[in-house]
């Protein structure tokens, strides 16, 4: 942790001044999750408004038997970024009633997520033994090779609709390159849709996205010393359709100058102008199978919801 920490620090400093200092300016997503983010977007995906994990939950339960069923017995379940593994007992319970044993490897950046996953898989799936792994995806997918058995690698959660179509793909690839054949993926993503179902989904009545959007300013504050006023900044998602993506933005109310201290660095916004924060790509088949076979994925199976709004798949090494 320590070492992380160490390598981490400048690089996140790094980061942020020279995404202020692009134009247009942008903002690394990953500073959402720090203990406040986390307990935002865990409050997001309450919402009404926010369909995703509750539809990708209905897929997991509804068709988890058959899921099970197109992987062969004796598999061992690998977890990427389980937090804390709420959404997968369910899939755990049926791979449970078609094998003796079920090795489960939750990882997570976070050793506290997954204490409560390991607590939370434990009593409610017999059968299923679990051994947490502490790791950082920046750092590669080395940890994969140390896994004994049969993998059935799991990334849930449209995480993958966070990167632009490269990253997703080098992501991808370099997860492939580490698992064997017969090995196999099961990728959740969400699915293009009406702009009316999208929009609200990131952008809330109750206003806890825009929350979750400006704490990253409010991050800057904590950590680096900035006097950003998050009062005059509004956050907006907005639908382009073009790149299949929702764009969440904060945009400045006013002309105004924001100092970072331990940066040592003035930033002018004018009125109007916009920080990209995020992307969050809307798939569609065509979209997928692109995406699983540059990465060297042959798709097998997907499950939708009964109105298309989200879909896992099944790719095979
Ligand atoms: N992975 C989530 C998604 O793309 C992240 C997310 C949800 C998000 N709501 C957001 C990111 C609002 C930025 C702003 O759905």
């Amino acid at each position: 942790m320590i070492a992380r920490e160490l390598i981490s620090l400048p690089s996140f400093a790094e980061d942020v001044e020279q995404g202020l200092s692009s134009s247009p300016k942008t903002l690394p997503s990953k500073l959402f999750y720090d203990e406040a983010g986390s307990a935002l977007f865990e409050q997001i995906t309450r919402l009404p408004e926010y369909y995703l994990t509750r539809i990708e939950l209905e897929i997991l339960r509804d068709r988890g038997a058959e899921i099970a069923q197109e992987v062969r017995p004796g598999v061992t379940v690998v977890e990427l970024g389980s937090g804390t593994a709420t959404k997968t007992t369910t899939l755990l319970q049926a791979f449970a009633r078609r094998q003796l044993r079920v090795p489960y490897f939750p990882v997570d950046i976070s050793p506290a997520a997954l204490g409560e996953a390991r607590e939370r898989v434990e009593s409610l799936c017999t059968r299923v033994s679990v051994r947490p792994v502490v790791a950082d995806f920046s750092y590669g997918f080395g940890f994969l090779r140390g896994i004994p058995g049969r993998k059935l690698v799991l990334y849930l959660g449209s995480s993958i609709g966070n990167f632009d179509p490269g990253p997703a793909v080098e992501m991808l690839s370099q997860i492939r390159s580490q698992l064997a054949t017969g090995d196999a993926l099961l990728l959740g993503t969400d699915l293009v849709k009406d702009p009316s179902i999208l929009v609200p989904a990131y952008d809330d009545a109750q206003g806890i996205t825009e929350q979750f959007d400006k704490n990253i300013l409010a991050r800057l504050n904590r950590e680096l010393g900035a006097n950003f006023d998050l009062d005059f900044f509004r956050h907006i998602a907005i639908w382009n359709p073009e790149k299949s993506r929702m764009e969440i933005y904060l945009e400045s109310l006013r002309p105004q100058a924001v100092n970072l201290a331990s940066l040592n660095l003035d930033v002018r916004f004018a009125n109007g102008e916009r920080l990209h924060t995020e992307n969050s790509y809307k798939y569609t088949m065509p979209m997928v199978r692109e995406l699983l076979e540059s990465s060297g994925f042959s798709l097998d199976a997907t499950w939708f919801d009964r109105r298309t709004w989200f879909a896992l798949h099944l790719a095979r090494v």
